[in-house]
C-alpha cells in the first residue's frame, strides 16, 4: 500500500518541479512574482471558485494577513481550536491578541461547535474564530459558521491540511 505522508513533499514522478525551478532560473523569474505564481493564483481560484486567490510565503503568514484584514487587535479573543498544528494559533499572538483555545468533536476531530458555544457565553465579544479542517476532515461548517453570525465574529478557515476536502459537496480550501 502506498504511503501518505502527513507533512513530507510529494513530488510528482515525472519530475515537474525541477522543471519549474530550472525554467524559472533560466528566465530570471527568481523574485518578485512571474508567470508561475500568477498562474497557481488563477488556478487555485478557479479550483476553489472564488473571486480571487493571494499566495503568501507560508499557511502562518496568511492566517495572520486574514487575522489583520478581520481587524484583531491587542487585547481581542480569538477562539481556536485545540488540536492543530501551531501555525493556527501563533498570528494570534503576533496580533498581541488572546487565543482562547477550544476541545475537539468525536465526529470531525475539529472544533466542537457546542464548546465554541459555551466559550461565546464566557467571551461574548470574541472577534474572531479560527477553525481548521485538520487532517483532510472538514469541520462542522455550517453549525460554526451559525454560531459566528450569530456572534459577528469573523469565522476564519485554516485549510493547510485540507487541500481537495470537501463538505457539502463543495471544496473546501480557503484560509
Ligand atoms: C493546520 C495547519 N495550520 C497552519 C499551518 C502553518 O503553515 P506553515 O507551516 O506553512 O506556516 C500548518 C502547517 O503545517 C498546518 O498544518
Amino acid at each position: 500500500m502506498k504511503k501518505i505522508y502527513l507533512s513530507s513533499p510529494h513530488m510528482s514522478d515525472e519530475g515537474f518541479e525541477m522543471q519549474y525551478i530550472k525554467e524559472a532560473f533560466d528566465t530570471n523569474w527568481i523574485a518578485p512574482l512571474g508567470a508561475n505564481v500568477d498562474g497557481f493564483e488563477k488556478e487555485m481560484a478557479a479550483l476553489i471558485d472564488v473571486r480571487a486567490a493571494a499566495s503568501l510565503i507560508s499557511g502562518t503568514s496568511a492566517l495572520h494577513m486574514a487575522l489583520k484584514a478581520a481587524g484583531v487587535d491587542k487585547g481581542d479573543i480569538v477562539f481556536c481550536q485545540s488540536l492543530t498544528f501551531s501555525g493556527s494559533a501563533n498570528p494570534i499572538i503576533y496580533q498581541n491578541a488572546t487565543p482562547v483555545f477550544i476541545d475537539s468533536d468525536y465526529e470531525t476531530w475539529n472544533m466542537n461547535p457546542d464548546l465554541l458555544e459555551e466559550a461565546f457565553k464566557k467571551y461574548p465579544g470574541a472577534k474572531a474564530v479560527i477553525a481548521v479542517h485538520l487532517y483532510g476532515l472538514a469541520a462542522d461548517m455550517d453549525r460554526i459558521a451559525g454560531i459566528c453570525r450569530k456572534h459577528n465574529a469573523v469565522l476564519i478557515e485554516d485549510a493547510a491540511e485540507s487541500l481537495g476536502t470537501k463538505y457539502s459537496r463543495k471544496l473546501r480550501h480557503k484560509v
